[in-house]
């Protein structure tokens, strides 16, 4: 039985809270790199700035909706009149644009930021939806600091910008403050009790300060919100936003929980981290998940061992499926003699049973040195344990030290994320993936080696 999966909108807001992270900012051709990889990545809508706070940030915005013509183009606005018209001349050429309108609603923010009362709220926010509205059809509005909002008061301020023309409502939890339960609650609240619903799209933009962030985010999708705010690398105010990685393969990895769609190209997603990450000079943290650089390596030697049998014992999505080239099997003092085995292969050298033994015997002595046993440090121990005559059988000509060189890392060259593995050896062939069905009988002395 086919299930029917809901669609859902990624609003990818990496360009505009993404950059506001420290050490994120763009100039305007690094933005509209990004936004062309954003493109091919499939987003929905880019919010590609917040044309008032700089003149920078209004030509890249203007730059954004001129050439990347697919998706929705929006660009954010406070609830005031020269922020909305700013905002209309930068998207007023986009194919589609969208005038993204924001103010506060919590008493905290009432009180200490705005100073307004709760009724100059709702005008405000009325009136700026209408004036946006005057302008473009496409308007989003967002009640800064939902989740500390009175709930009441957030439905009547919801309320007043459906009736002024509001078509997506954007549900922030601005400080990273809910958790997914509760989260959840909130918006199936906002569904049953603002009149009006039914016509707009409910979203939710979640900030990471208890890394709840994409658990709220899916807390909100189950909960009836139809568009998610996200950024790659999950990069963003503090703590930052929801990942975009993360939501998408939620939902592609367990359609069980989350029967829902995307229009994201997930095999895109690897090219979009490296791409942001390349342009700000921010790197991934090694253990980000899907787009970090141990997302799918195995160092220990059981699950080495399992991955090489069948990846599906310990990943739970292929690394192809997201755009990482290939699993990368870290060598260091946990590893076993399969995993050994096979990079020796993938370096172009086939060893018999003896052979291996002998090289595995100096690979422990010398990975507990040094913590991980890069492939140059390999192709040595390598030539000193074999002369080619005897028992390797080298599916190459054994490497003279210069060329070796050139096909690994030196020792001082900086940690690449997910150095490529070679698929093919020097002529071309492609190499083996998965563990050769002709495996030698003692499967369980490669664990017992390995760990
Ligand atoms: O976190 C937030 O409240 C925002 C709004 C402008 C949507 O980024
Ligand atoms: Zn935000």
């Amino acid at each position: 039985m086919t299930v029917e999966r809901e669609r859902i909108s990624v609003f990818d807001t990496t360009l505009r809270d993404g950059e506001q992270s420290p050490g994120c900012s763009m100039n305007q051709q690094e933005k509209l790199r990004l936004a062309h990889q954003l493109d091919r990545l499939g987003v929905d809508i880019i919010e590609a700035g917040f044309p008032i706070a700089s003149e920078g940030d209004f030509e890249s915005v203007r730059a954004i909706a001129a050439v990347v013509r697919r998706p929705v183009i929006a660009g954010l606005a406070r609830a005031c009149r020269p922020d909305i018209e700013r905002a209309w001349e930068a998207l007023r050429d986009a194919a589609r644009p969208r005038i993204h309108v924001f103010l506060a609603t919590s008493d905290i923010h009432l009180q200490y930021k705005l100073r307004i009362t709760r009724d100059q709220c709702v005008a405000q926010a009325r009136d700026a939806v209408r004036f946006a509205k005057s302008l473009c059809p496409d308007v989003e509005f967002s009640p800064e600091d939902a989740t500390r909002t009175d709930p009441d008061f957030l439905c009547r301020v919801l309320e007043a910008v459906v009736e002024a023309g509001a078509t997506t409502l954007n549900i922030p939890d601005t400080v990273g403050y809910t958790v997914p339960s509760e989260f959840g609650a909130l918006i199936a609240m906002i569904r049953r009790c603002v009149p009006g619903i039914e016509n707009v799209v409910i979203s939710a933009h979640c900030h990471n300060d208890l890394g709840m962030a994409v658990a709220n985010a899916l807390a909100a999708v189950a909960n009836g919100a139809r568009q998610v705010e996200c950024t790659i690398n999950g990069i963003g105010e503090r703590a930052g936003n929801a990942s975009l990685e993360e939501i998408v393969m939620a939902m592609r990895v367990r359609p069980d929980q989350y029967p829902y769609d995307t229009g994201v190209a997930s095999e895109q997603i690897f090219a979009a981290s490296q791409t942001l990450s390349e342009i700000t000079g921010v790197p991934v943290q090694p253990n980000k998940a899907i787009t970090g650089r141990n997302a799918f390596a195995h160092e220990a030697g059981i699950h080495q061992d399992g991955v090489l049998k069948n990846p599906l014992t310990y990943e739970i999505m292929t690394p192809r499926s997201v755009g990482v080239p290939d699993s990368k099997l870290v060598l260091g003092k946990h590893s076993g003699r399969h995993a050994l085995g096979m990079r020796c292969e993938q370096l172009g050298y086939q060893f018999d049973r003896r052979a291996l033994d002998d090289i595995y015997r100096r690979f422990v002595r010398l990975a507990d040195k040094i913590k991980h046993v890069e492939d140059h440090h390999l192709l040595e121990l390598i030539r000193d344990t074999h002369k080619p005559s005897t028992s390797a059988t080298p599916l190459i000509e054994p490497i003279p030290a210069a060329k070796a060189a050139a096909v690994s890392a030196p020792a001082n060259e900086p940690v690449k994320p997910f150095p490529a593995v070679p698929a093919t050896n020097a002529f071309g062939v492609p190499l083996p993936v998965h563990a050769d069905p002709q495996q030698e009988p003692n499967q369980q002395e490669d664990y017992l080696w390995g760990v």
